[in-house]
């Protein structure tokens, strides 16, 4: 999948932006606070998804105006197609010239992944930003396993609240198999699809990682949970997650809270065999939070046939010469978006296209 034009009207301090991009490594440079993040930013709204930093779609519109406007020429699912989004009080997509019903008809469509320096908690911080990042990857994926997700979380939240109440009201007690039952059911899907998931992306993230630090370090992703059961199936995972809920009972009446399952799991990212969040220097942080990022979008070309756009904001910072190189240049097959403040960065760029910007333009 790749774009062929992009203009923007309106939206942020994009006045009136429009670019015809190349199929491969497209940067766009310029000083502080000029617009860049907010053009990676206008690419990423055609996935249907919300901003990656914005949280109401008024944020969206420039100051002062009333509607924003956004216009994508990509080519994707074997033909050249045209998504235009209107910002106005929600948010309207016109697909080809059809008007699609609800923005979430949208997903699915243009396909890309984003990294900005946000993502950087995907190693630095605790398990949950990692959980969310595998529960957003299935969840583009696998429609279900949202409601999956949901119906764990409900059962998870009933669990809690009788373990807190049992101690007055002994007849809740009794509750306890029915709601474990169900976190069993849910969460055994749950972990099939995450086991799953990390058994894809783990081989292209090492290939990706061995790639930007030219071999010298090895990358392993891996789904750590209290008690491990790769190769388990579905059956043999609600077993055991059920087993283990009894157990932890005597001890999760103690605390009122759930000390098993998947809502404690994570993802481990390391780096020569360290963990790297305790571990890895700056730079090591952002090249395995990038290959997270970009071995995503390597398992969505797998599993769709299509290759995302990869938007990747402010990436080349706190990286050597030698990995800006890597990412500059041997990311091929494949269109990337990169943004960067140091304009010495396009003298190394070898194949892409740069563009300049100011003040919300492209300079000619
Ligand atoms: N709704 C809006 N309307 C008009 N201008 C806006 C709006 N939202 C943000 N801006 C402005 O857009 C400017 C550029 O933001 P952006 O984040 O794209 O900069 P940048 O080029 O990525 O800078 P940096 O290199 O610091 O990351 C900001 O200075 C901000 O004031
Ligand atoms: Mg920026």
């Amino acid at each position: 999948m790749y774009i062929t034009e992009l203009e923007a009207v309106a939206f942020r301090n994009l006045s009136g932006v429009s670019i015809r991009p190349c199929r491969e490594v497209n940067l766009i440079y310029g000083d502080n606070a000029q617009g860049k993040t907010n053009l990676l930013e206008a690419l990423w709204m055609f996935t249907g998804c919300r901003s990656f930093r914005a949280a109401k779609d008024a944020e969206l519109l420039q100051f002062g105006k009333q509607k924003a406007r956004l216009f994508l020429e990509y080519y994707g699912h074997d033909r050249l197609q045209t998504m235009q989004l209107d910002i106005e009080k929600g948010r309207t997509f016109t697909q080809n010239g059809v008007r699609l019903p609800s923005p979430s008809r949208a997903m699915g469509e243009f396909l890309a992944v984003v990294f900005s320096p946000v993502h950087l908690t995907l190693v630095k911080d605790g398990p949950a930003a990692r959980r969310r990042f595998l529960d957003n990857a299935i969840g583009q994926l696998k429609p279900k396993y949202g409601a999956a997700l949901s119906d764990y979380n409900k059962a998870l939240l009933q669990r809690n609240l009788v373990l807190k109440d049992a101690a007055y009201h002994r007849e809740l007690f009794d509750t306890l198999d029915v709601w474990e039952d169900r976190i069993a059911y849910y969460g055994s899907e749950i972990l099939r699809q995450r086991i799953g998931y990390v058994q894809r992306l783990r081989n292209f993230s090492a290939d990706i990682y061995a790639g930007i630090s030219r071999k010298k370090e090895t990358l392993r992703v891996s789904y750590a949970q209290a008690v491990p059961t790769e190769g388990a199936d579905r059956k043999e995972l609600y077993e055991s997650l059920l087993a283990n809920l009894k157990k932890a009972r005597k001890d999760d009446l103690l605390t009122g809270t759930t000390s098993v399952g998947p809502h404690r799991d994570d993802l481990a990212v390391e780096i020569d065999f360290l963990s790297a969040r305790t571990f890895a220097s700056q730079g090591q942080q952002r090249s395995a939070a990038l290959a997270l990022k970009l071995g995503e979008a390597a398992v969505i070309r797998n599993f769709t046939n299509e290759q995302p756009v990869a938007l990747l904001d402010d990436v080349m910072s706190e990286l050597d010469t030698a990995r800006q190189n890597y990412i500059l240049n041997h990311i091929r097959d494949w269109q990337v978006f990169i943004t960067c403040c140091d304009p010495s960065s396009v003298k190394s760029l070898r194949y892409g296209k740069a563009f300049a910007m100011k003040e919300g333009r492209i300079l000619k």
